[in-house]
């Protein structure tokens, strides 16, 4: 059985009856893949070595080298997220620790923070392990995201960025990534509340039809059930933030997870008050999607009254120092409806896995 049909294809490597859609955590090694586990081939499996058609999603202040490895090493390809004021020293000691997995791994650096100029990108092109994928996204309108992309190329690196509108497309394809993620509004951290997954998806796969550069569906993906949807669709993969936010590697505090697992699909909005009352350089386009709390209550809308408001923000400065999530921010998307309790990464890449089982069914 093969169902490959060019970019963003899918088909499957071995014979139905020796799928096993759910194997043991420590046995799925996609980066040392030797057939014997069944495998969607995609441009992203192929490109990478993966047994998984799943990326981890950078996260900043969740996503470290300890995920990303433990992502890769069970087939997907992890991703290491890079915050505006993250140290360059963190980023290599991170990425040191993922690449100890053996296996691809990928950074997510924020455009509009500018990488090349507070050495973040300096310590990536650094690394005696570089990345095999590096992302460029949410920058700004000043030409940085193609000069960014053109350093990664001459490093030989592979580069993705997010994109959330058809004019997204149109300008990731002239700065000339390689890889574009199709990310809908109702993903969790920051991006465009414009579009959502879906009706966003079919519209970047017709218009990257005839440019042939491969495409991932981000938004709102928590289970085998979305990464199936999205392969179906044309997709090379998925691009999943939220669903491994509570994973045991996750580098968010404990109190932010337990309120992760108790939360809800319809428990998260769309805000600029955690930006905007931490004054944070956010391009005002890009807010983010949060668990709603009192804060986000109080200052709806974009919030720009914050910037004036000395007391509201020393509040809020006060509560993320003591990891008050009544008031401080857990950005996380609707998938967190799906997400029931902590587990491995390795054993959610596992369960992403089932996707394939899903689409041998017709
Ligand atoms: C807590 C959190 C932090 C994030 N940080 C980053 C980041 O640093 N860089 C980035 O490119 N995207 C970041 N994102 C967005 C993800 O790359 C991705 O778009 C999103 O997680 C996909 O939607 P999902 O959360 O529904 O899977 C973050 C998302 C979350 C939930």
């Amino acid at each position: 059985m093969r169902l490959r049909s060019g970019v963003g294809g899918i088909g499957a490597r071995v014979q139905p009856d020796t799928v096993r859609a759910f194997p043991d955590a420590d046995a799925a090694h996609g980066c040392q893949d030797d057939g014997r586990w069944a495998m969607l081939t995609t441009w992203l499996t192929e490109r990478f070595s993966l047994g998984v058609p799943v990326v981890s999603a950078p996260m900043a202040g969740a996503a470290g080298g300890s995920l990303a490895g433990a992502v890769s090493a069970a087939g997907g390809l992890g991703m290491i997220g890079v915050g505006d004021s993250t140290a360059p020293g963190w980023v290599s000691a991170q990425a040191a620790i993922a690449a100890a997995s053996g296996c691809a791994f990928g950074i997510g650096l924020l455009g509009w923070a500018r990488p090349d100029r507070n050495e973040q990108l300096a310590a990536v092109l650094d690394l005696p392990l570089p990345p095999a994928l590096v992302s460029v996204s949410f920058g700004d309108a000043t030409g940085v995201q193609r000069k960014l992309a053109a350093t990664l190329h001459r490093a030989g690196i592979v580069t993705a960025t997010q994109i959330g509108s058809s004019d997204d497309v149109r300008r990731a394809l002239d700065d000339g990534f390689d890889l574009l993620v199709a990310r809908g509004s109702e993903g969790g951290g920051h991006g465009r509340d414009a579009v959502s997954t879906l009706p966003l998806l079919q519209e970047v796969l017709d218009m990257t039809g005839t440019a042939a550069v491969p495409v991932l569906a981000a938004g709102g993906i928590g289970t085998a059930r979305g990464v199936a949807a999205v392969l179906g669709a044309g997709a090379c993969g998925a691009w999943i933030g939220t669903a491994f936010l509570t994973a045991t590697e996750s580098l968010a505090p404990p109190a932010a997870k337990a309120r992760l697992l108790a939360a809800a699909s319809t428990d998260t909005l769309y805000t600029h008050a955690f930006d905007r009352g931490q004054l944070l350089g956010w391009p005002a386009e890009f807010g983010g999607r949060a668990l709603r709390n009192r804060f986000t209550d109080r200052w709806p809308g974009d919030a720009t009254a914050l910037a004036a408001d000395g007391p509201a923000r020393a509040e809020l400065r006060a509560a993320v120092e003591r990891a008050d999530y009544d008031l401080a921010g857990i950005y996380a998307g609707q998938a967190i409806g799906m997400v029931h309790r902590a587990q491995p990464a390795a054993e959610i890449v596992a369960e992403l896995r089932a996707a394939e089982t899903l689409l041998r069914r017709w």
